[in-house]
């Protein structure tokens, strides 16, 4: 990599920073769309955010994307906040605009949809219900996309059931609630499961969920992607459901950024998915 100085500067704010992926799935970017710019891993403690982002913003930065712990804080400084942004309550993106002002994105529902439309072409969000196993914060990106799509009913079911209840009530989206016990029961009729647990990462506990009553033609995704092929689409393969796999949320994600900062909305392709998944 060689800069000139019109390179165009971004990154990603975190604390810690060093697990993030974004840094190389940036770069194999910038290298195949041979662009002049960077795109550097920045660990920023939580009181020193807001100072932080001043300093890059004056510093030329283009803008950042933002990861734990600075989501929420992300969206309070800015100028402009996009729907999905304000909806999700939650910020991953950051652009710099020319007037100096902050606008602020959130990209991961989106990148959760994309995710899906490349991986499983012919599926349709308004054919059937959708299941979402899970009621944290990439729960919440993934119901508004799945709203704003088209998914008729969205059963809803989570551990802790009031914090399924508190997004059922604050999310302009047709959930229903279903109690953890039952979510073998819900998967009847329904067009797709998703699970935004941490259950089937590694090192946390398995899925356990008995598929026997749902479709195989329902699509089942997993945005755990760490291992790739996690329990439940290892049990959604046997059943004869088309799967789709955690990692191209990640890398979907990724797509509005690299546009707003380097000017080229780019591809998600196999070699990039092997790329980043062989870090
Ligand atoms: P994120 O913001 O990444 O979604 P989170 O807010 O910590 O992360 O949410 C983690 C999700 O995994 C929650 O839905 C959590 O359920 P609770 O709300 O009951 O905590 C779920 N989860 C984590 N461990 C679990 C377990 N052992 N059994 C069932 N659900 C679990």
């Amino acid at each position: 990599m060689i800069l000139s100085g019109n390179a165009k500067l971004a990154g990603v704010v975190g604390w810690p920073v060093n697990h993030s992926k974004s840094p190389r799935l940036h770069g194999f970017w910038l290298e195949q769309y041979k662009i002049d710019g960077t795109y550097v891993p920045l660990a920023i403690k939580p009181e020193d955010f807001e100072s932080a982002i001043r300093g890059l913003q004056k510093s030329g930065f283009k803008g950042v994307n933002v990861t734990v712990p600075h989501k929420e804080s992300a969206l309070k400084i800015a100028d402009k906040v996009s729907a999905r942004a304000e909806k999700i309550g939650a910020a991953n993106t950051l652009v710099f605009q020319e007037d100096g002002s902050i606008f602020a994105d959130n990209t991961d529902g989106f990148g959760f949809y994309e995710n899906l439309k490349q991986g499983a072409v012919d599926w349709q969000a308004d054919a059937g219900p959708a299941v979402v196993l899970g009621a944290g914060g990439a729960a919440r990106a993934v119901i508004v996309a799945l709203a704003e799509a088209g998914v008729p009913e969205i059963r809803l079911t989570n551990r802790t059931r009031a914090r399924a209840e508190n997004l059922a009530a604050e999310l302009d989206a047709p959930i229903t609630v279903v109690d953890w016990e039952d979510r073998n029961a819900a998967l009847e009729d329904c067009n797709l499961l998703t699970n935004t647990t941490t259950l089937g990462m590694h090192g946390q506990g398995l899925l356990e969920i008995d598929l026997f009553d749902l479709p195989k033609t329902a699509l089942v995704n997993d945005i755990v992607y760490v291992p790739l092929m996690t329990n439940l689409l290892e049990k959604a393969h046997a059943h004869g459901c088309p799967i789709v796999d955690g990692i191209g949320m990640l890398l979907h994600q990724a797509r509005p950024g690299f546009e707003a900062w380097f000017g080229t909305d780019p591809q998600v392709t196999d070699e990039l998915r092997q790329f980043v998944l062989a870090d």
